[in-house]
């Protein structure tokens, strides 16, 4: 329910508090940010959360009951503001979109946007997408999961933060359905070069590309926000696209009983 997302902020008789859902763990890819909303941006929430929002905590989802139909499914992770997302949703309205973010200021954005233009193939988790990808998505339920401009967490002792690990594409493999892609995109050269150390380690992935390790950009992939910020600073962009194999096969602990 939204009613739990949100608490009256002591400081000020018009504004609340809003927060995203999360389990406990030692090392987060984000830094949790008390949001504060307005009344207005409170009422806004409570009437586009029941239409757009899905919790964490109610586990597992079926994509088909969820959109009423058996269609295409892509999952953003980190969607900032909302505006890419919501392009990409109205512009492939034979897709269903599902965005994870933690930001509430970007999930109240994209609602508004999507409410505005009527958008039925788009609903959001304001949650931890590491949580989100080991609770509530299917296996196999995925067609393309998309990770454009994740915090690059620059400082050598933050890389440990970085949301690309192995644990991570080992957590988003078994969600991709057979050869689903996973798309990422960075303005940061040393991240591209790590996104492409671990996809290696990690294996189960081809690269689409053969000649190449980075992609061009794809028609179907906006420029974001914050891709706009780092091309007036004149960074460069690299995007990553790989294909899910069947070679990847998780290993388990032995049990020695
Ligand atoms: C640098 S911003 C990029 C936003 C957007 N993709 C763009 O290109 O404009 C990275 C976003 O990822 C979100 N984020 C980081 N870790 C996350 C996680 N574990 N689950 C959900 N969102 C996360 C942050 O809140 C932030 O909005």
């Amino acid at each position: 329910m939204f009613s739990d997302l949100i608490t009256p902020d002591e400081s000020g008789s018009d504004t609340f508090l809003i927060k995203p859902e999360f389990k406990p763990k030692s090392i987060r890819s984000f830094v949790i940010r008390a949001g504060k909303i307005t009344a207005g941006q409170k009422k806004a929430f409570e009437t586009l959360w029941p239409i757009y929002g899905l919790s964490l905590f109610k586990g597992r989802i079926d994509p088909h009951t969820l959109f009423g139909r058996n269609a295409p499914l892509v999952l953003e992770i980190g969607f900032g503001m909302g505006d890419s997302l919501f392009q990409m949703a109205k512009q492939e309205p034979e897709k269903d979109f599902i965005g994870i973010e933690v930001h509430p200021p970007g999930v109240g954005r994209l609602m508004n946007l999507a409410h505005q233009e009527k958008l039925t193939n788009l609903r959001v988790y304001m949650a931890d997408a590491m949580d989100v990808l080991e609770d509530c998505i299917p296996d196999e339920s995925i067609d393309r999961l998309q990770l454009y401009f994740p915090d690059p967490w620059h400082k050598k002792k933050h890389n440990k933060r970085r949301i690309v690990q192995t644990v991570f594409v080992h957590k988003l493999h078994p969600k991709l359905k057979p050869s689903g892609i996973f798309h990422m995109a960075t303005d940061w050269q040393p991240y591209a070069e790590y996104m492409l150390e671990v996809m290696d380690l990690a294996g189960g992935f081809d690269n689409i590309q053969a000649s190449s390790p980075y992609s061009p950009r794809p028609d179907y992939r906006p420029i974001t926000k914050f891709e706009k910020r780092g091309e007036k600073l004149g960074h460069g962009v690299w995007d990553l696209m790989f294909k899910k194999n069947n070679s990847f096969v998780m290993v388990r602990p032995h049990n020695n009983d």
